[in-house]
């Protein structure tokens, strides 16, 4: 699975920019579905029928996000350098030193204005990049060019580091969650590898509303507290995949929380229950999606959410993909 997750985090897709992303998810989920479509916003729906003459299929809407976190050049001064506008969730105090990588391949380094009070943290926008121009007109980059912050995938026994596990790591589980699917689920599935989830869940929103599944289920990563000084949270790497109660925007449908527990204690896969407090998912559009869903979201564990070391346990990814395939092959008797 390593070769599968480094060769998708590494990709570059900052929310609105998911095409690389796509074409490399395309192929390798097109021999396990029966019908493809891209929609309006970029969004990879991949349906997978129910078995025949199954009684009472559920359409069942999984949801990963394709984009990540991103910057985009809002201005180029004379000199050549680049102020920047974030693209989702971008936190000041990861910028200094960091590099980015643009859709051609360019590769700028960010600096900062002049630091008096190193106590501080500097805004955004006393940041710049650096592609190596001296003038505006010799700019590789232009205005409305987006970027991504750029870092080499590591293994580093069982924890996987990356710049965008959140959330890649989440299409990798949908990914092998469809390859191991071999018999045709007693339900109509649609895995949807999504657009624009950092810049407000966007692209599972107008989805969501097309399909309007009955079953709603994102798999994405989540807080861990099991880091020094870290807000207490009762998450932590390696102790399995978290099935969510609750976050900020959404809290889950209670029966399927006891459910997607009970698949779980049955199968023998470890998992944790997350509260989140903040921050929310995919999950969020598709419960309130036309007249509403029953909805849930499977969680990867994850470190330093949202920084280019987002570090994820194999272990919790395996269990995932464990444990949304036991979800999605028995009943929805939620
Ligand atoms: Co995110
Ligand atoms: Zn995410």
């Amino acid at each position: 699975m390593n070769d599968l997750i480094r060769s998708l985090v590494e990709a570059f897709g900052p929310s609105g920019f998911e095409d690389a992303v796509r074409d490399l998810i395309r192929p390798l989920v097109e021999p396990y579905a029966d019908e493809i479509t891209v929609d309006a916003l970029g969004n990879l729906i991949v349906r997978k029928k129910a078995v025949a003459g199954s009684p009472n299929p559920l359409k069942v809407m999984i949801a990963a996000h394709m984009d990540e976190i991103g910057v985009m050049v809002s201005h180029i001064t004379e000199k050549g350098f680049l102020r920047f506008t974030n693209i989702g969730g971008v936190h000041s105090h990861t910028l200094l030193g960091g590099r980015v990588r643009f859709a051609d391949g360019t590769i700028g380094v960010i600096g900062s204005d002049r630091i008096d009070d190193r106590s501080a943290i500097h805004p955004i926008n006393k940041h710049f990049i650096d592609v190596g121009a001296t003038s505006r007109e010799d700019c590789p980059v232009k205005v409305g060019d987006a970027a991504h912050f750029y870092r080499p995938f590591v293994e580093r026994g069982r924890h996987l580091t990356a710049k965008s596990m959140d959330d890649r790591i989440g299409c990798v589980v949908a990914i092998e969650a469809l390859r191991r699917l071999a018999e045709p689920a007693p339900h109509d599935l649609y895995f949807v590898f999504s657009v624009q989830e950092e810049v407000g869940t966007r692209g599972a929103e107008a989805a969501a509303n097309g399909l309007m599944p009955d079953v709603s289920i994102a798999l994405d990563v989540t807080l861990t507290g099991d880091v020094p000084e870290c807000r207490p949270m009762d998450v932590r790497l390696g102790a399995g995949p978290a099935i969510k109660v609750k976050d900020s925007g959404m809290i889950a449908h209670a029966g399927l929380v006891r459910l997607m527990r009970r698949r779980a204690e049955e199968a023998g896969i470890a998992y944790q229950l997350e509260v989140l407090d903040g921050g929310t998912t995919d999950a969020r559009p598709m419960q309130l999606a036309g007249p509403g869903s029953v909805a849930g979201c499977i969680s990867i564990p994850c470190r330093y959410v949202h920084s280019p070391s987002e570090t994820v346990d194999a272990g919790d990814v395996e269990g995932a993909v464990q444990l949304l395939v036991a979800l999605l092959q028995g009943e929805m008797d939620y």
